[in-house]
């Protein structure tokens, strides 16, 4: 299939993260977001780094102008129905995400694939909201993604070998190394990452060490460009509260259990650097 014009459903931190990686590299992008205030957050988070792009010589200005002029902002999800190829990246709620997956399938042509960046949770009940299930996949980015290489595509067991290999032609024009998962709670990437994250806060909780020495032994011992606990907040200590709860009620499994501090910090507002307060304090940074 020939794509062309790519859809993107949602324009926060991934969505406009995937708006830019698809307009760099060509594509035409309409995306939605749910109201103009959002959408222009959106649009200006892919101007800023776009703009970040070219002052660390990633990107010349005139491929910059370029990239920008093929994205196209709207609030009606009944723009994107010109579109040969939709990526959904709307917030992580599945009852939402089948919501739209059902409109999208009203809307789009019969052969275009619709596609979700979920970090958790189930393809293919996202699938069965259409009457193309074997034209439905997971995308699943990493953030930052202007600068993370990876793309994890998740397979349900009714994606087409068509729909897989399109998606995966896509993902490496845009520059990414693909990896291959099962529709199967945290795929590969989160089914490792969150427990982990999960024992370091465990760990932190217990008094067994101090947030910035776990940090510390986690980059410098390791090598990781980030500690745990930086990259909660990094993620969003909300975000990881969520997909924690989404594998356990799927699992059952203790090591997806979240700690109560996790779930107090939430309650609390703590949610990371998007609100200035984590496991760290950003109030005097700016928020990303
Ligand atoms: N566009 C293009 N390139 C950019 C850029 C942009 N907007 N911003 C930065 N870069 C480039 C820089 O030029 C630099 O490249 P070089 O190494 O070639 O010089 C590189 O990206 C790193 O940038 P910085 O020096 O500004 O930043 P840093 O060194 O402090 O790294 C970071 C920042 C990339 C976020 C790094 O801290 C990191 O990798 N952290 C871990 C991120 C991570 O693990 N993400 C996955 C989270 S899990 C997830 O997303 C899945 C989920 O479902 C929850």
């Amino acid at each position: 299939m020939n794509v062309k014009t790519v859809g993107v459903v949602g324009c926060g931190l991934m969505g406009s993260g995937i708006v830019e990686v698809l307009a760099k590299n060509g594509y035409n992008v309409i995306v939605r977001e749910v109201n103009d205030d959002f959408l222009q957050k959106g649009l200006a988070r892919v101007h800023a780094s776009t703009q970040k792009a070219v002052d660390r010589n990633k990107l010349t200005a005139d491929a910059r102008k370029e990239a920008l002029t093929r994205i196209v902002g709207t609030t009606k999800l009944e723009d994107l129905n010109i579109c040969d190829y939709v990526i959904e990246a709307a917030v992580e709620n599945l009852n939402l995400k089948k919501d739209i997956f059902e409109r999208l399938d009203a809307i789009t042509r019969p052969e275009v694939i619709l596609a979700s960046n979920t970090s958790s949770l189930s393809i293919a009940e996202m699938a069965a909201k259409t009457h193309k299930p074997d034209k439905v996949l997971g995308m699943h980015f990493f953030n930052p993604v202007p600068v993370m290489p990876l793309l994890e595509i998740v397979r349900s067991f009714m994606t087409s070998e068509d729909t897989y290999q399109t998606s995966r032609a896509l993902g490496e024009s845009l520059g990414k190394k693909v990896i291959v998962a099962k529709d199967l709670p945290g795929f590969i990437v989160n089914a490792l990452l969150v427990p982990y994250q999960l024992d370091a806060i465990r760990f932190y909780e217990n008094g067994l060490a101090s947030k910035e020495d776990i940090d510390t032994g986690v980059r410098l011992g390791l090598n990781h460009p980030m500690g745990p606990l930086e990259l909660c907040d990094f993620v969003g200590v909300d975000t990881v509260l969520y997909i924690a709860d989404e594998m356990y009620a799927e699992t059952k499994d203790p090591r997806y259990a979240a700690p109560p501090l996790l779930r107090r910090m939430v309650a609390a507002g703590y949610h990371g650097r998007k609100t200035g307060k984590g496991f760290y304090d950003y109030s005097n940074q700016a928020k990303s």
